[in-house]
């Protein structure tokens, strides 16, 4: 159902914070000490490059923010500008951090730091990164250095973001080490700051292709336990859990979060039939919103609704979600839907306290610069600046703590449709 002219009105908890995420190397441009940046130089794809140039446009995009009534942001650390060289700290850096974290608090917007956001410096890669267990010390000295500096600017923590969704054959040691990782971050953080902590997770919908098939809901099933449980429980318990893997106590690990960070956009469909599980969607389903082959490709709401009925022993905090169109009147069909479910969510006994759009400006997607999914528009020639609709819808939203169908009316003409 898109008519979201439809939907009744529906308001949001007294208290709930409203903002949107972006992570450093998707838009800062230059991040030429990350292992990525060298993975980039010899790819077939588009290279970050300037990316939306925010390294030196932070002080303009501080001041967009509260102009669109943003209460939260959502930004990373880049690690491999902190520490470019091993050992080596780069004090400017850290202090042009510190200027863009105080214009932040200045405008009295609440952050959320990501302490590694998929990228590390290359020195780090070259060493094996999180693979050897050893490795861990080099992330802890990172987090012992940055956390004290930054911390009174910090309002919500993350460790890492999504290292769940991994799952080839061989990942389980990496994950155990990467839950350590987190546990390690989580302590050192604990020492500097009171606010609270987590790590962002990817939570994917998985969908059994055939409903009615044994093979398609075990392998769902395993799935789901190798990139959504095997975190939860792990965090839940201590028992670090995978398959193939004898299973590990960690004390350190018990408890270790204090709040559920969920990005959260598709779900995927299972085949078990098919090496790597992967399924077709429904072809009813299928709403290719921008020109090239994307993984985000279906609206299903009701997903996110089913996978934080799983998160009720916590707060929810939604870190990252939003969608990738050229036309952005699906944006705001997008956003109205989500928001919709977010609010039977609630409704349904969730703790949700927060919700966060991804993302603040159109940004580099990971190989791709075609993938806009920007409240506002970034021309990547001129890095300039334009407000889209949705930006506008949104900041109504922020003020009204809710949707009701005049704002989606007043930004929302008609429906789109694939036709155009
Ligand atoms: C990631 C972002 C990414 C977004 C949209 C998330 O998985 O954290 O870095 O840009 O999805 O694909």
């Amino acid at each position: 159902m898109y008519d979201v002219f439809a939907l009744p009105t529906f308001r949001f908890p007294e208290g709930f914070v409203w903002g949107s995420s972006t992570a450093g190397h998707q838009i800062e441009g230059d991040n030429i000490h990350s292992q990525v940046w060298k993975k980039e130089q010899d790819a077939p794809y588009a290279k970050s490059g300037k990316a939306c140039n925010h390294w030196e446009l932070y002080r303009q995009d501080v001041e967009l923010l509260a102009e669109l009534g943003h209460q939260a942001y959502r930004m990373s650390i880049e690690w491999s500008r902190i520490e470019p060289q091993e050992g080596h700290w780069d004090e400017a850096a850290l202090a042009h951090y510190i200027d863009e974290l105080e214009r932040l608090r200045g405008k009295g917007i609440q952050v959320f730091v990501t302490l590694h956001h998929f990228t590390h410096p290359q020195w780090f890669e070259e060493k094996g990164a999180f693979d050897p267990y050893d490795n861990l010390k080099y992330f802890e000295r990172f987090v012992s250095y940055l956390v004290p500096k930054v911390a009174p600017y910090v309002a919500n923590w993350h460790v890492f973001n999504e290292f769940n969704l991994k799952m080839d054959p061989g990942v389980g040691r990496w994950k155990f080490n990467m839950i350590r990782a987190h546990a390690l971050g989580y302590h050192v953080i604990r020492q500097h700051s009171k606010a609270p902590i987590s790590t962002a997770h990817a939570f994917v919908d998985w969908f059994p292709r055939r409903r009615h098939d044994k093979l398609d809901n075990a392998a769902r099933d395993y799935i789901d336990w190798c990139t959504n449980d095997f975190f939860f429980h792990a965090m839940r318990t201590g028992e670090l859990t995978y398959p193939h893997m004898d299973a590990e106590y960690d004390a350190d690990v018990k408890g270790a979060i204090d709040y559920w960070a969920v990005n959260t956009y598709v779900r995927h469909m299972v085949d078990a039939r098919h090496a790597k599980f992967r399924g077709k969607r429904f072809a009813h389903k299928h709403l290719p919103m921008i020109k090239e082959p994307f993984y985000l490709e279906e609206m299903f709401p009701e997903g996110l609704i089913a996978n934080l009925e799983r998160l009720t022993d916590k707060p929810v905090y939604i870190t990252e979600n939003g969608c990738a169109c050229d036309d952005d009147r699906w944006r705001i069909v997008w956003i109205a839907l989500h928001l919709s479910a977010l609010s039977e969510a609630i409704e349904r006994g969730v703790d949700v306290r927060g919700y966060l759009y991804w993302s603040t400006m159109d940004n580099y997607e990971w190989g791709t610069f075609a993938a806009r999914f920007g409240l506002v528009h970034v021309d990547f020639e001129t890095f300039e600046r334009t407000l889209k609709p949705s930006a506008l819808l949104y900041r109504d939203i922020i003020r009204a703590n809710g949707l009701n169908p005049e704002i989606t009316r007043k930004y929302l003409k008609e429906l789109p449709t694939l036709g155009g």
